[in-house]
């Protein structure tokens, strides 16, 4: 079997289309654009119809595509590439990305009130975010353009994504971040990767704006996920955690939301396989935002009810100051909100906000499964913990968590919170909620450099350790005491 040929047929039959129904303007695939140039709506690249009889024969090329050496047989992926909308041999830029955990979290799920839970770690990725996965095919886009210089605006992962990939394909690339609230790890791996660094005044939001502005000069490509091949790779995701479950989807995906693309990407990604019947359902999706930054949280409250509408004529209201610790999703302004509506639309889905508090204590149980997440990715555990106790999830449903970025993408939250000293103080937050609490806290001991010193430290432990399942146990068969007095 030939497994690293690109399917020809594919690619040549796809385009760019509009979303708004009210336009639905075509494009060619090879047109540098970000937005309908009639009507200012987002682009979806649009696949055709005519590719479901082949797509259903892909599972096996997919999976054997993994014994593969071959670098695009080796991505995550660009093993799904008769997905994506690229010709004959693109001249692909890759680093590896995707194929990417998909762990079981008892202890998370023990939080949340979950018999179970699964975390798909996609800071398992080459740079420690789920961005590589959509800045591979917008890289190589932009080597099929022939574009010299790349940018992005960014909370700091986009932009180590887009360093990284940008150094790869030998490209010049230009970050803009909003000084002094992007994380050291993320400003450090766009410093190493050779990126201009611009840093203003400002938040994510004005980065954002000015990058678009810049972005109609001729000779610059922006890769934020207002950019469709963004979009197209990391939908691949979809297909990845689809052939995770043999197939079978979840009954629950929940992903943080910050400019929206990840859940719009989800979104389109699950209703295609759907549309191409390599699942039979999609799963709901949960976006949940920090309660400081969630304009599209507020959107959902207000809109719910129009959720058979697929791409909505309402507007979203902005926020001027956005503010969490999450600092991956503080974003008042999301560029790509209707397409998230519209994968909410597709898969019945919900938005909902969890605070500062319920971020970082859910950010240590992803930490105690062994796996780790930075606080963006935890807004996910900590909303299912909410949704299971008001009755959303049932505690036996099927969920994953997406996790989006790695733990050592912020270590001065981590450091923070586990010697009581993470606050957050903005307007308008009141002062009782402006000390986030290391309630799972575990700090440091400083101990002598002797034998019997440490050892009285380490029997502490111990002794707190045999207290904690005495504990538990206690609590066991006190719940087991109930149950059989039940059955009477
Ligand atoms: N989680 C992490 C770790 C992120 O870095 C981001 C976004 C999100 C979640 C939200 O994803 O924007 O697709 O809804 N980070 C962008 C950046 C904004 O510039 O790195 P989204």
């Amino acid at each position: 079997m030939i497994i690293s040929e690109p399917s020809p047929v594919i690619a040549s039959l796809s385009l760019q289309r509009c979303i708004e129904p009210g336009c639905r303007a075509s494009y060619g695939i090879n047109e540098r654009l970000y937005v309908c140039s009639r009507c200012g709506g987002l682009l979806d690249v649009e696949l055709s119809e005519e590719q479901i009889g082949e797509a259903r024969s892909l599972r096996s090329l997919w999976r054997e595509r993994r014994r593969s050496f071959d670098v695009p047989d080796r991505s995550g992926v660009w093993r799904f590439r008769e997905l994506l909308p690229f010709g004959d041999s693109p001249p692909i830029v890759s680093l590896g990305e995707g194929n990417t955990p998909l762990y079981e979290g008892p202890r998370s799920a023990s939080y949340c009130g979950l018999d179970a839970l699964q975390l798909k770690h996609q800071g398992c990725n080459p740079t420690g975010s789920f961005k590589d996965t959509g800045m591979t095919t917008a890289v190589t886009q932009a080597r099929l353009l022939g574009v010299r210089l790349l940018v992005c605006a960014s909370t700091g992962n986009t932009s180590a994504s887009l360093a990284a990939y940008a150094a790869r394909a030998g490209l010049l690339c230009a970050i803009m971040v909003p000084e002094g609230q992007v994380s050291h790890a993320k400003l450090a791996q766009s410093l190493d990767y050779g990126a201009k660094v611009l840093e203003i005044e400002g938040n994510f939001d004005a980065c954002m704006r000015v990058m678009r502005e810049l972005a109609h000069d001729e000779s610059i490509y922006l890769v934020n996920s207002i950019n469709p091949f963004r979009i197209e790779g990391q939908k691949t995701v979809a297909a990845e955690l689809a052939e995770q479950l043999d197939w079978q989807v979840p009954d629950h995906l929940v992903v943080p939301g910050g400019n929206l693309g990840n859940s719009s990407a989800f979104g389109k990604g699950f209703h295609e396989l759907f549309k191409l019947g390599l699942i039979n359902r999609v799963p709901r999706i949960t976006i949940v935002q920090a309660a400081g930054a969630a304009p599209f949280a507020n959107l959902f409250l207000k809109h719910e009810r129009e959720l058979t509408i697929e791409v909505p004529s309402f507007d979203i209201v902005n926020l001027d100051h956005p503010h969490t610790l999450a600092s991956a999703i503080k974003i008042g302004a999301p560029v790509s909100w209707k397409k998230a509506w519209r994968a909410l639309h597709w898969t019945g889905g919900q938005v909902l906000t969890v605070n500062e508090q319920e971020i970082a204590d859910a950010k240590v149980m992803v930490g105690r499964d062994g796996i780790g997440c930075e606080p963006a990715s935890a807004t996910t555990v900590a909303g299912i913990k909410k949704l299971v106790a008001k009755g959303a999830i049932k505690n036996d449903e099927q969920v994953v968590a997406v996790l989006t970025g790695h733990l050592l993408k912020d270590t001065d939250y981590v450091i923070k919170y586990h010697s009581q000293q993470l606050t957050i103080s903005e307007e308008g937050i009141p002062e009782n909620e402006q000390r986030i609490v290391g309630n799972f806290s575990n700090q440091p001991v400083k101990v002598e450099a002797s034998q019997s010193a440490i050892k009285k430290v380490l029997e502490r432990v111990h002794v707190q350790l045999l207290c904690l399942l005495k504990c538990a146990s206690r609590l066991l068969l006190r719940i087991w005491g109930r149950a059989l007095i039940a059955l009477g």
